[in-house]
């Protein structure tokens, strides 16, 4: 019999699940004592490593004084304008504001939303659609799953969202002729800088660049997805800042508290902001309960004095380079087909006979967990405080375990 608990993406009939019971630094250990190197930092997210009492002790003081309290007009709280004075001051375009909201696919949503009003207080009431790429990954609320480029996460759960398109992946061309064809119909183009959770993909050289130019061109507002690649994933605070490329509206969530508590955002850039402020009339009617949530603040708060103390984005470069090396050599010896990443998301491509998922579960037997994705790519996000030999650990173990399976 199943437990009561109906996990999230997983087969409702599943029995059994490794419970995870304590972490410290890049390692977490199951009810078994088995430790386990963390390669994808839980969910990508656990930026700063397990175990941190610095961010605990933070949460649990501000639930002292005030756990919560709505941020709905009339009230503010400290902690959530502190916070949002401090993204500004690191924010992927100048003079952005910050909402606030608990997880990825709100700020999806919430940037879905954004888009159009503002378009409707900018006076171009006609822009309602909203284009993303295949392959793209944008959470599981409806506008988020609309989006949605990952055709088996979208199967079933219609009708979705209306206007909302996807376009091929890496094909300019066909975003451009779309645009040209529908240009002062289109709210925003949504994107993740790197896609993700699809497999990890970087974009082709120049493809975020010219993402830019059409929007300019066409008057739509340009969103980039950082879900994942925020807060020093890349080496730098944004993709934005990495590939020098500036948003319109920029999502946010996972490593802005490293996951110690539920926290997402949208950073609003000036075109959009701009639309939004013309009025002093205009009430925004969207937000969230938890919307600038003090305990969550206070959480992101120490995440960003740790990730600046302890200089973990100059760490994501070192750390990418050291996986992608492992990889690259990896493959130059065919155990794997090819690696493909970028700063510190890095995957190995499989060879045809392959299987990830069985690679997976062998991995996380002898001590490593990765993910997998479909049946030719595992991917790897580890926290950004790994250690160089448990990176080590990470490589030398999918050589193994390869060189076991396919003997
Ligand atoms: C790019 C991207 N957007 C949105 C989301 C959704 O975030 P959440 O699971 O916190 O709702 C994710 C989650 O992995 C993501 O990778």
């Amino acid at each position: 019999m199943p437990s009561a608990f109906l996990h999230p993406f997983a087969k409702p009939t599943r029995e059994s699940f490794v419970r995870i019971v304590r972490g410290e630094g890049a390692l977490v250990w199951d009810a078994d004592g088995n430790e386990l190197v963390d390669g994808m930092a839980s969910l990508w997210y656990c930026a700063v490593g397990h175990g941190r009492a610095e961010i605990a002790d933070a949460v649990s003081a501000q639930m002292k004084q005030l756990a919560a309290y709505s941020c709905f007009d009339p009230f503010t709280n400290g902690p959530a304008e502190d916070l949002a004075e401090r993204l500004h001051g690191i924010a992927p375009m100048a003079d952005a504001r910050v909402f606030l909201c608990c997880s990825g696919s709100e700020a999806v949503d919430t940037a879905m939303k954004l888009a159009r009003i503002a378009h409707v207080q900018a006076g171009q009431p006609q822009r309602k659609l909203i284009i993303s790429r295949t392959r793209g990954y944008h959470g599981v609320n409806y506008g988020g799953t609309s989006a949605q480029g990952i055709a088996p996460n979208r199967e079933n759960f219609g009708p979705f969202v209306a206007d909302v398109v996807q376009v091929p992946a890496d094909d300019v061309e066909t975003l451009a002729s779309l645009m040209a064809e529908h240009g002062d119909t289109v709210a925003a183009v949504l994107t993740e800088p790197v896609q993700g959770a699809a497999g990890i993909y970087p974009p082709h050289d120049g493809y975020l660049a010219s993402l830019r130019r059409l929007c300019d061109q066409h008057g739509a507002y340009l969103i980039f997805d950082e879900v994942i690649t925020g807060y020093g994933r890349l080496g730098s605070w944004f993709a934005a800042h990495h590939f020098d490329v500036r948003p319109d509206l920029v999502t946010f969530a996972k490593g802005v508290t490293s996951g110690y508590q539920p926290l997402g955002g949208v950073f609003v850039g000036p075109a959009p902001r701009a639309a939004l402020e013309a009025d002093p009339d205009f009430f925004l009617r969207h937000g969230f309960t938890y919307s600038g949530h003090p305990a969550a603040c206070a959480a992101g708060s120490v995440n960003l004095d740790i990730l600046e103390r302890e200089h973990l984005l100059e760490r994501a470069t070192h750390v990418g380079a050291q996986l992608r090396d492992g990889f690259r050599s990896l493959a130059a010896d065919g155990v794997i087909d090819h690696t493909r990443g970028e700063g510190a998301m890095w995957a190995a491509g499989l060879l045809p006979h392959q299987n990830a998922m069985a690679i997976r579960d062998e991995m996380l037997r002898r001590g490593v967990i990765c993910r997998a994705i479909n049946t030719d790519t595992l991917t790897f996000a580890p926290p950004l405080v790994i250690t160089d030999a448990q990176v080590g650990r990470i490589v030398d173990t999918l050589a193994e375990v390869i060189a076991s399976t396919s003997a």
